[in-house]
């Protein structure tokens, strides 16, 4: 695949944070983008940028007919499946019976690429298909290889982190299953701990940004702040995935990360170096659900097979994100809980 002119293009889940970047990259590119969205956390708002470009369809990806996924996918050439229910670790650890409806999503998208006859597929898949004893220990510098976590070799010992992790893993072998018996090709493509304007306050960043532009004081950190994350900036996550739909056909998965890792504590210190304000105080709040303790993901297959590697730092990132925080968020002069476990 060489050019992104006039190829008919959906993108499921388009309007949420991750979605609506990509599809101004490939409204941009020339592409023709049909967004599938039941709005349930994704907004129309997301898509302003490329509304007048795109053809949005409300449509609930859960419950929907076989004729229906048809009709939706007649004639569309390259699929990037996003529609999830899916938020931050608050989120995904609080809704466990909601994150599991994934892998009916993911079904029926499958079902419709495969009676559509669509030629590419891209599954946005996570970081949290890796089993959580090698993100134990904090100070490793063990980074996940894809071989870790292998939809292929059903034999060997495999494990995720909790249910959304399960489901994603168990959808990436459905994909590769769809592979076998109808020829799908395309690949998951796993994104960890993405972050950039527009996503929601239920994921680690902007979470960290809200309590900051709030002026949260003591501020509190869910867990001791020790545990580390492999943070990817938006705009390098979209790269990597028309990367993947241009270059992966045979349902490997590939990682998109940075392979570097960065403590909480640090994260939040570079915010407020960032915002011009320190909290007097921080407060450690550990019964709150943190997630494995260290996680970063080898890039190298990403390198070898797609030529993607990640060009912006946490700090450019950071920035990029406070500044659309900043212009974007009304501020309330304090820090309401509920933000940051639901959609809003
Ligand atoms: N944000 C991250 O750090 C991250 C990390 C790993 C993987 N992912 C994956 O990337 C994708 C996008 O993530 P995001 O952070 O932008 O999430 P998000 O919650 O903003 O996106 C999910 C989108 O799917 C839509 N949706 C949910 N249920 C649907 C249904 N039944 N039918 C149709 N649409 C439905 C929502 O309205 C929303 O627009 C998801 O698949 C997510 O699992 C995200």
């Amino acid at each position: 695949m060489t050019s992104w002119t006039d190829k008919h293009v959906v993108v499921t889940g388009g309007a949420s944070f991750i979605g609506s970047h990509l599809v101004d990259k490939l409204v941009t590119l020339g592409a023709d983008v049909t967004v599938v969205d039941n709005l349930s956390s994704g907004k129309k708002e997301n898509l302003e940028q490329s509304w007048d470009k795109i053809k949005f369809i409300k449509k609930d990806l859960e419950y929907i007919l076989k004729d229906d996924l048809k009709e939706l996918f007649r004639d569309q050439e390259v699929v990037f499946h996003l529609a999830a229910v899916h938020g931050g670790r608050g989120y995904i650890a609080t809704h466990p019976a909601d994150v599991s409806s994934n892998f009916a999503i993911d079904h029926h998208v499958f079902e419709g690429c495969v009676s559509s006859n669509v030629d590419k597929i891209i599954f946005a898949s996570t970081a949290c298909v890796y089993p959580t004893n090698l993100q134990a220990e904090i100070g490793s510098d063990y980074k996940l290889r894809e071989e870790d976590s292998n939809p292929f070799d059903l034999d060997k010992y495999m494990s995720a982190d909790i249910e959304y992790g399960w489901g994603k893993l168990m959808s990436e072998m459905q994909m590769i299953s769809f592979n076998k018996q109808y020829g799908l090709q395309g690949c998951p493509v796993r994104f960890v701990t993405a972050y950039g304007p527009r996503e929601n306050e239920t994921h680690a960043i902007i979470a960290l940004i809200y309590k900051a532009v709030e002026r949260m004081d003591p501020y509190v950190i869910w867990g001791d702040g020790n545990q580390e994350r492999d943070f990817t900036y938006v705009e390098d996550i979209v790269e990597g995935s028309i990367l993947a739909a241009e270059r992966v056909s045979d349902c490997t998965p590939v990682n998109l990360g940075t392979g570097k890792r960065y403590k909480i504590i640090d994260v939040v210190e570079m915010i407020c170096k960032i915002i011009n304000w320190h909290p007097a105080q921080f407060k450690f709040d550990t019964s709150k659900p943190v997630g494995a303790l260290s996680r970063a993901l080898d890039n190298s297959r990403a390198r070898d097979r797609i030529s993607w590697t990640p060009r912006f730092s946490l700090e450019e990132g950071l920035r990029k994100t406070i500044q659309w925080y900043l212009t974007t968020h009304k501020i309330e002069g304090k820090v309401t809980e509920r933000t940051l476990l639901e959609h809003s």
